[in-house]
């Protein structure tokens, strides 16, 4: 097939696209539509499409139609997601095949769909917000990488530092993890806990967010109510966190920070739903200082509380969300003047 070729920038060009279409006609007016941005590279069926990945990839955006003989886009495209993950996947369709389109973009198997006829404007508008989504992803991957080598050094100046890497994602979360470790730790000093636990809930006061890192800008400062699935990704920080820290022996005392500071003592919390002593007394330490900060900052849906509504809050949370035991240190902390 008579194909253009191929941009001096390397493998990793984010203006290449794969189009996939049993029929050579279509593929080539795509190809036109979008020529003025980028270099398309077509593949005529699932086959063709999935040996050019692994030959000539990684291709950024992918585009295949819903029907072609053998494999249809559905399935091809969960392929490509096997071959391929950081491909963004689109899939074109005729008006007949929208539920099936519908199911695959639920399924996570594509980003967008387009029904046919597609303009050219229409094209170039997906392609590009599917790179935007690609150099997102990428970036995220980027600071994952960042996060795990600076674990590799593990002293404390170094954790504290990638503390800060981990607030500043977001505005609003800036010096949370300092704060709340601190806070953690007046009140474990505070109940008598020996010098080893300290210096376990310093390293996971620490981290206790670091699965931040995984989760999207956009829902991190949504400045509204959170839909259902936001909020499954907002929650998903925990076991994006227990994942990083896993690998690393000397984490393993802390890990439990990391994997319960939202569980609630009566069961009600996530990810696990543990309740009383099931849940680390670490982990309970630190929820209440987590959650007393998160109360008194300011948020992108609401201003920060005052301290003393703050902890009348923490209170009223007493024996439900908060270990009692723990919730009396605390007051006691702040009736002593000890909180900042
Ligand atoms: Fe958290």
């Amino acid at each position: 097939m008579n194909q253009r070729p191929r941009p001096e920038t390397g493998g990793c060009d984010e203006t290449r696209v794969l189009l996939v279409d049993d029929e050579p006609l279509v593929l080539e007016g795509l190809r036109r539509s979008v020529s003025t941005e980028f270099a398309a590279d077509l593949a005529e069926g699932p086959e063709e499409g999935l040996a050019k990945l692994k030959e000539d990839g990684p291709y950024p955006v992918v585009v295949s139609d819903m029907r072609m003989p053998g494999m249809d886009g559905a399935e091809f495209l969960a392929e490509v997601r096997t071959v391929s993950p950081d491909s963004i996947r689109v899939m074109l369709t005729g008006h007949s095949d929208m539920e099936i389109a519908v199911r695959a973009v639920n399924e996570g198997q594509i980003f967008r769909f387009l029904t046919k006829p597609v303009t050219p404007k229409t094209l170039l508008a997906t392609l590009r917000a599917c790179v935007a989504q690609y150099h997102a992803a990428r970036l995220e991957k980027e600071q994952l990488k960042i996060a795990i080598d600076a674990l590799e050094q593990l002293d404390l100046g170094t954790l504290t530092a990638l503390a800060r890497a981990i607030d500043a994602k977001s505005a609003w979360t800036a010096g949370h993890s300092e704060r709340v470790t601190n806070l953690a730790l007046k009140m474990a000093d505070a109940m008598g806990l020996p010098a080893k636990s300290l210096e376990i809930m310093h390293r996971g006061g620490l981290l206790h967010d670091i699965g931040k890192i995984g989760t999207p800008l956009a829902v991190l400062d949504k400045p509204g109510a959170l839909e259902p699935e936001e909020v499954q990704i907002m929650r998903d920080h925990v076991k994006i966190g227990v994942r990083i820290l896993e690998p690393i022996p000397c984490f393993r005392e802390a890990l439990p920070m990391v994997a319960q500071h939202h569980e609630w003592l009566d069961g009600s919390g996530y990810p696990a739903g543990l309740a009383g002593e099931n849940i680390s007394l670490h982990a309970r330490i630190l929820a209440v200082a987590d959650c007393y900060d998160a109360i008194v900052s300011d948020r992108p849906y609401r201003k920060g509380l005052p301290k003393q509504q703050a902890l009348e809050i923490l209170i009223q949370r007493s024996g439900t969300q908060f270990d009692p035991v723990i919730i009396e240190v605390f007051t006691r902390l702040n009736v002593a003047g000890h909180l900042a």
